[in-house]
């Protein structure tokens, strides 16, 4: 090593020692200074720079733990919210089914109500009766029948959506459950739309056939009300049935109709929604139509383009 380079390596070294004297010298002397500098002012000795170490991990704990009780604190009201927020949702789903069936049942009941008021009236005012007088309290009687039997018919859907123990059961031929239903939604369909159905050669499914009856002809009936009569020939609804998802089948029930805006499709599965006017629609068909499904274990979708049709998906497992 040459001279100049051993005074250049002791140089550097003087300067390095003078540096760390410089950084460790607030152990022993000034506040603030050292390595203890930035959490605490030193005072001296290691003895006391560990009590400022534990108190200063107290502090911070403290803190921590106030943070901790605010945090569950807020959780909880969160909590609460939340339970409030779904107990007033189901209020108001409660008090939508209730105007529904209250709507629903009225209007026919009036109507029994006044035909029957009418009817006792004729009977009691008048000894005999004339043809004619006999003919309106048939005409009366026939309207309150008509009444009834709707009554009856809301009532039977409510007991479908409370009821989902008995959709089970099976195994249900698809094939024919379908053509049944297109049997009895054929006087909707016919003047309306071409019915197409290709649902041979998949296997049973799980549930009783009525109820998966029931669930084919409320999609039939809603395809052939959203199509409006007199163009059969241009308009097509189509069922065709396939495998699924392993160990599902997959049926979807294609129409040309009117398709659903978009903002009525998060409701059309509510009970009692409805676009139809009074007398044509209840709003209870999809509802049911859901709730078979679901029980079932199954699933019911939909796609729908305004203007161009709508598809409803019905997946079920294999029997
Ligand atoms: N295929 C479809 N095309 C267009 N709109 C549909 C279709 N299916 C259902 N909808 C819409 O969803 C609404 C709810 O249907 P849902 O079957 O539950 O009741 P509804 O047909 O009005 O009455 P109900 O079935 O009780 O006679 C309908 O009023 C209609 O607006
Ligand atoms: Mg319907």
């Amino acid at each position: 090593m040459t001279l100049r380079a051993k005074v250049e390596r002791l140089t550097a070294l003087t300067r390095r020692r003078g540096m760390l004297r410089q950084a460790f010298s607030g152990l022993d002397s000034g506040p603030g200074s050292g390595i203890h500098g930035g959490l605490r002012s030193g005072r001296g000795t290691p003895h006391a720079d560990n009590l400022l170490l534990e108190e200063t991990v107290r502090e911070r704990t403290a803190a921590l733990e106030s943070a901790n009780a605010k945090l569950s604190s807020s959780l909880e009201q969160l909590h609460a919210t939340q339970a409030q927020l779904l107990f007033a949702d189901r209020l108001i789903a409660l008090g939508r089914i209730a105007a529904g069936v209250g709507h629903e049942i009225n209007n026919p009941l009036a109507f029994i109500l006044s035909n029957l008021e009418y009817i006792h009236q004729e009977l009691q005012q008048k000894e005999r009766l004339s043809e004619q007088d006999r003919q309106e309290i048939l005409e009366a009687l026939a309207e309150t029948r008509d009444g009834a039997e709707r009554i009856r018919l809301i009532v039977r859907d409510l007991q479908t959506l409370s009821r989902a123990e008995d959709v089970g059961s099976g195994p249900a031929e698809l094939a024919s459950v379908v053509r049944t239903a297109a049997k009895m939604a054929m006087h909707e369909l016919r003047h309306r739309a071409r019915l197409v159905v290709e649902c041979d050669g998949v296997p049973p499914v799980q549930g009783n056939g009525s109820r998966l009856g029931q669930v084919f002809l409320n999609l039939l009936l809603n395809a052939a009300q959203s199509i409006p009569p007199g163009n059969a020939e241009g308009n097509e609804v189509r069922v065709v049935a396939r495998p699924g998802e392993p160990g599902h089948v997959l049926v979807e029930v294609r129409d040309t109709g009117c398709g659903i805006a978009p903002e009525h499709r998060e409701r059309i599965f509510d009970p009692f929604f409805t676009t139809k006017p009074l007398g044509v629609g209840t709003g209870l068909g999809l509802a049911v139509c859901h709730g078979i499904v679901t029980s079932l274990g199954g699933t019911l979708t939909m796609e729908s383009a305004p203007g161009q049709g709508s598809i409803f998906r019905v997946c079920l497992p294999v029997a």
